[in-house]
């Protein structure tokens, strides 16, 4: 393809050319030094470039009486009573070998590393273990080391002066506002120690100067050390929808245990913008994964999912609903309007060997073809878009509707097949299978499946040898009813677990707790290390066991761990109609009558 006629080549590259010396005559200006940040500066008193004017007042009135969502468990039998207690203490003992770890060898660093027990910062290097921790010591009443882990959490400063500029070049304002800002409010929320609820000021201080844009948009990487100097800032045109879309639990219970409307106003300007667009992007109801908060437009791109990049926007609004007691109906309303849109478009019943009836949240795609849009369904599961099931569950008990509960249910029960088929016992991060033409029957075809691996690898699906085919098959270690799997790692997420714990606290479907006890033996036996617990590189192995990575995210003592524990505990701990968990799985307080 002939892009460039010659003469322009010449022109562009001489156009190449006076840039680059451009470049470096602008980075030899920017090289000087730079003013120093005063060790005197807080966040708390940031000279804005762009004050709010009126800002939103936190909604008042008495809390409303929402459905009941847990199910009314009756007494368990002894034997019930002691397999439970034997399961929630093999998770327990997990944890507190991850967290004696932890403390001996990476304290106050944001990971230990699980096999060579050194230690990483990847989340801004204050402490995430730490502080995701914090509310799992105490749901697991290990007071001494929630006491200890407290002292040394409130000795942690987001002030810039003790930033190290090295590990801030940049934050992620969403993963801070996940784990540190969630963490440090859950554990207040538990324990209603003060020091935790200064902390979460600080964090929410701190995050507070990224939404200082003309148009009040958050930064979602945001810089720090830029923004302290006194750095205009401006929203950026391409950002990830959960990245802007998942600020709502953590800011508005910030805002609701000051009683400083601050936090509460950055976030409704959000959520008014995407209620306002709700039914004008491509796919009506949902908002594409990516969306420019520069033009405050929501509309524009052609992906639209539940999983990974959008996940907990939609996950929040059923969740806020409950946080705020009922009286922001707003998030009611979003979350039904996106939920009659995923359950239509992007829920399907995938092919299985034992034609089992579940579903699986997948990608829509919006391609314009000869002027005409079409939907396209890309059938890809995640490990991450797992939580779907314990949302719509939720969900469905607080608005009362059935048909949401029932989806969650064959969407959690998609995720536990995962995880069974799979050699080890453990689902990949991301895997495909064959959509069936009906939800209603979908009888078992083999060679519709060989089909669709063919397809997927770019074959001929008619033409291809079935001979090519099998060692495709072979090559890729493809369990029957698995077309693809581009991301065979497992690296210690919650997602089905958490969905798991959900639906079993609103069901009781005591099966539920045999998945659960089954995916925990299949994880720990396989992720173990002589210290903690690794990520993993391949569970689609056959032979030999799978590969450790020697990482082990926060969320795996923070998320995985207490969902393990607390479905083994007595329904009342952290109940539904009491709290709201964040994505980063910390309990938070709902407004209660
Ligand atoms: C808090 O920080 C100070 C100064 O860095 C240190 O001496 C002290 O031991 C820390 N306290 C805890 C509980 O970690
Ligand atoms: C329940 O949810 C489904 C799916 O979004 C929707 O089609 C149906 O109308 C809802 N039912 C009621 C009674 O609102």
């Amino acid at each position: 393809m002939m892009l460039f006629s010659r003469r322009r080549i010449w022109l562009l590259i001489f156009a190449a050319i006076l840039f680059f010396f451009y470049r470096s005559f602008q980075s030899l200006n920017s090289a000087g030094p730079v003013p120093p940040i005063p060790a005197s500066f807080r966040w708390s008193s940031f000279k804005f470039h762009h004050p709010v004017t009126s800002m939103h007042q936190l909604p008042t009135g008495k809390p409303l009486a929402l459905p009941r969502v847990q199910n009314t468990f009756g007494t368990e039998s002894a034997s019930q009573r002691t397999l439970r207690l034997t399961r929630q203490k093999a998770v327990k003992d997990a944890f507190q070998r991850c967290w004696n770890s932890y403390r001996d060898r990476a304290w106050m660093s944001d990971e230990l590393t699980p096999v060579t027990g050194e230690h990483v910062n990847t989340f801004g290097g204050w402490g995430a273990t730490l502080v995701d921790s914090l509310d799992t010591l105490w749901i697991m009443g290990l007071r001494a080391e929630f006491d200890e882990a407290v002292a040394a959490a409130s000795n942690i400063s987001f002030e810039i002066s003790s930033l190290p500029e090295s590990t801030t070049r940049e934050i992620n304002v969403f993963e801070t506002n996940i784990r540190y800002l969630g963490g440090f409010l859950a554990a207040y929320d538990l324990s209603n120690d003060d020091r935790l609820l200064k902390k979460a000021i600080e964090v929410g201080n701190m995050l507070y100067v990224a939404f200082d844009t003309p148009n009040r948009m958050p930064i979602t990487r945001w810089k720090p050390h830029a923004a302290a100097r006194g750095k205009k800032q401006l929203a950026d045109e391409h950002v990830l929808l959960a990245e802007i879309g998942s600020f709502s639990l953590e800011f508005i219970r910030l805002s609701l245990l000051t009683g400083d409307p601050k936090w509460y106003d950055a976030v409704q300007r959000i959520m008014d913008l995407l209620q306002k667009q709700q039914q004008k992007s491509k796919l009506p109801g949902m908002w594409p994964v990516v969306v420019n908060a520069r033009a405050k437009d929501f509309t524009q791109h052609k992906d639209y999912t539940l999983g990974a990049m959008a996940d907990s926007l939609y996950e929040y609004l059923p969740k806020t609903y409950a946080l705020a007691g009922g009286l922001l109906p707003m998030y009611k309303d979003m979350y039904k309007a996106s939920m009659e849109t995923a359950i239509r478009y992007n829920l399907f019943r995938p092919m299985l060997p034992d034609e089992k009836d579940v579903l699986i949240s997948g990608m829509v795609i919006l391609n314009t073809d000869r002027g005409e849009t079409v939907a396209q369904i890309r059938p890809e599961g995640q490990h991450l878009v797992c939580f779907a099931g314990g949302m719509l569950a939720l969900g469905g008990r607080l608005i009362q509707n059935q048909t949401h509960v029932e989806k969650g249910e064959k969407l959690t029960d998609g995720c536990v097949w995962a995880y069974q088929a799979m050699p080890f016992g453990i689902m990949p991060e991301t895997f495909y299978m064959l959509p069936c033409e009906s939800a209603e029957h979908c009888p078992w075809d083999e060679s519709k499946w060989r089909q669709g691996v063919a397809r997927i690898a770019g074959l001929d699906s008619n033409k291809a040898a079935p001979a090519k085919i099998e060692a495709l098959i072979a090559r890729k270690r493809l369990p029957k009813g698995f077309t693809h799997i581009p991301d065979t790692r497992y690296i210690l997420r919650p997602e089905a677990i958490e969905s798991v714990f959900i639906l079993y606290r609103i069901t009781g479907r005591p099966d539920l707790l045999e998945s659960a006890w089954a995916m925990w033996e299949a994880i720990d036996s396989n992720t173990r290390t002589e210290l903690a617990n690794s990520a993993l590189g391949d569970v689609t192995l056959t032979e030999g066991k799978p590969e450790k990575s020697d990482s082990m995210e926060s969320f795996w003592l923070g998320e995985t761990l207490k969902y393990f524990y607390l479905i083994f505990s007595e329904p009342g701990l952290i109940s539904l109609d009491e709290y709201v968990f964040n994505t980063e799985a910390h309990p938070l307080k709902r407004l209660l009558p």
